[in-house]
């Protein structure tokens, strides 16, 4: 993403979970995962490091807990602050997409 845009509104995000949101490019576009601790937000590409399938076990709905989300096909599991791998058939973490929260908006950065 080279332009900064709206993702979204904070508040879009239930505190402890995340949801999901369509990044159109010009190659056709991408999905991220938005999750947030409180007063931050973290994103990464909706892409799982072991076969590349997308996390939600349901179009946009994820398994957070504790602190980690699970990919829904083969159980990784991944910090929500930084998207390191904490268990699972991977051996790396999520890839970060930066955001950043401008007023009540999250904008990719
Ligand atoms: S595709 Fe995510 S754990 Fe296998």
């Amino acid at each position: 993403m080279s332009e900064s845009r709206a993702l979204c509104r904070v508040e879009d995000i239930p505190d402890n979970g995340a949801i999901a949101v369509r990044v159109d490019s010009s190659t056709g576009g991408f999905d991220i995962i938005l999750m947030r601790q409180g007063e931050a937000v973290f994103g990464y590409h909706n892409e799982c490091p072991h076969q590349g399938r997308q996390l939600d076990y349901v179009p946009g709905k994820f398994l957070v807990k504790e602190g980690c989300i699970m990919c829904a096909a083969h159980g990784a599991l991944f910090k929500v602050h930084s998207g390191e791998r904490v268990a699972g058939p991977c051996s790396t973490g999520l890839v970060r997409v930066p955001v950043r929260i401008e007023g009540a908006e999250v904008f990719s950065a």
